[in-house]
């Protein structure tokens, strides 16, 4: 089980037990259903309900993706994008796309920017690749997604023909609505059903998240039977201080009413990038509104000690840090002995990797501690499919409670509408006319 550290987050971690009464009234509004945003709780137990006949029905298609392509594009932004990227990178290979011997596609992302540029390579490097699609989006209508997937489409069926394409493509989308469930029923698309209650950030135990990882070679199984152990871990009807999502709601809201304002998600592994970015997502979205709310900032260590971590050790003292450590790498790799020693490191030689890395841990926290930085550490023992399952829940977990804590609805996202809106009317975007011409008016 991941464990939490809080010993260095608080003057005196049993402080934590002061909201024990409201994280328990959150829980129970969970629970019950009686919360704000009660429409977006098919997170809650979605891990203890999925059914080996779905992962199955995932695994199958997943199958028939791999059999047929060399290449898989995952089209889709934000909840659609970032949970599956952030698993897939944390499990594969660092250089996956160089050494990869065809035992598993290359997976490449694409809808979650408006990058001509970026398009333009894409489509440039699919030329001649055997490549399919797997076209995410809930509401179906997002921009980023549609125009990826308009390009993604046509080079696919122009490369692959009609009936490989149909094959190849597969659609995660709302069950009724929207041009992405369109262009699927009436293409005979495989396609995968979002659930209603499921909002985007809460999304990667869908099949928004699990198809590419079991394309990318991923065992789903395992990552089910990970978040479904954490969801146990964080029942209700678990004490306070064992329930980790508990405790890690409570201290950083205890924090945020200290003034801590910001909060910084760390890892020491460069593999967990996306990790952090589908955490800020998730935090960000849940909890900024009402003119409230920790803003969720990442940074990879050691990379970022040397860039940001100036800031961190002297800066603003509104910042708390939250450390993911990974307890056992899966490869072993010395520190090499040398000679000459002209480096002067020969003290290290033969030590592994890790610890130098773990010193370095170590040490950034009691800095960071001493500079005024209050620090958790979220404890896993290795990145495999069964510990990020339990990471994903955890966090999805002290979510909830933590937003209603914050008091405001964690499941809703009001404020994405507005640059779509400003974006649609600037477009001239039919249906937008009066919005047009304020725009302009503006300018
Ligand atoms: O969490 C959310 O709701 C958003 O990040 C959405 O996932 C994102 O905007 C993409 O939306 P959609 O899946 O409708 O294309």
């Amino acid at each position: 089980m991941i464990k939490l550290d809080i010993t260095k987050a608080l003057e005196n971690a049993a402080q934590a037990a002061t909201l024990k009464e409201k994280v328990a009234a959150a829980q129970e509004a969970l629970e019950n259903g009686t919360c704000p945003g009660n429409d977006f709780l098919g997170w809650l137990h979605l891990p203890s309900s999925i059914t080996s006949a779905f992962l199955s029905e995932i695994k199958a298609c997943a199958e028939v993706l791999r059999s047929n392509c060399d290449t898989v594009v995952v089209a889709g932004i934000g909840g659609s994008y970032l949970g599956a990227r952030a698993v897939i990178e944390a499990l594969g290979n660092s250089f996956a796309w160089l050494t990869n011997k065809g035992e598993n596609p290359d997976i490449l992302f694409a809808g979650n920017n408006i990058g001509e540029d970026y398009l333009y390579e894409l489509t440039q490097y699919l030329k001649g690749r055997n490549f399919g699609v797997i076209n995410i989006s809930k509401s179906g209508t997002t921009t980023e997604t549609a125009l990826a997937f308009r390009l993604l489409k046509k080079q696919c069926e122009e490369q692959r023909g009609k009936e490989m394409a149909r094959k190849v493509i597969v659609a995660v989308t709302d069950a009724k609505k929207g041009a992405a469930r369109t262009t699927a029923d009436k293409e005979g698309y495989t396609s995968f059903i979002i659930p209603d209650n499921v909002g985007g950030r809460f999304s990667v135990l869908t099949p928004v998240g699990l198809l590419p990882i079991a394309v990318a070679g991923f065992d789903i199984d395992k990552l089910v039977q990970g978040a479904a152990d954490m969801e146990a871990a964080t029942a209700p009807t678990v004490p306070f201080e064992e329930n980790p999502s508990a405790v890690y709601a409570a201290v950083r809201n205890i924090l945020y009413a200290q003034g801590k304002k910001i909060e910084i998600l760390v890892n020491f592994q460069p593999k967990l990038h996306f990790m952090n970015e589908w955490w800020k997502q998730l935090y960000g979205e849940s909890e900024g509104k009402d003119l409230k709310g920790i803003f969720p900032a990442a940074v990879d260590f050691s990379t970022d000690l040397h860039s940001m971590g100036q800031w961190i050790q002297e800066g603003e003292r509104s910042i708390f840090e939250t450390v993911i450590s990974v307890d056992t790498p899966e490869h072993t790799l010395l520190f090499p002995h040398d000679e000459e020693n002209l480096d002067g490191l020969n003290f290290l030689a033969g030590k592994r990797v890790d610890e130098v890395n773990k010193m370095a841990e170590l040490g950034t926290q009691l800095a960071h501690v001493d500079g005024g930085v209050p620090n958790m550490r979220v404890v896993v023992d290795r990145l495999d499919e069964y510990n990020l399952g339990q990471l994903i829940y955890f966090f999805e977990k002290a979510c909830g409670i933590s937003g209603l804590l914050l008091e405001v609805n964690p499941f809703n996202q009001p404020g994405v509408e507005a640059y779509k809106k400003n974006m649609f009317a600037l477009l001239g975007k039919p249906g937008y006319e009066k919005e047009t011409e304020a725009i302009k008016n503006r300018l």
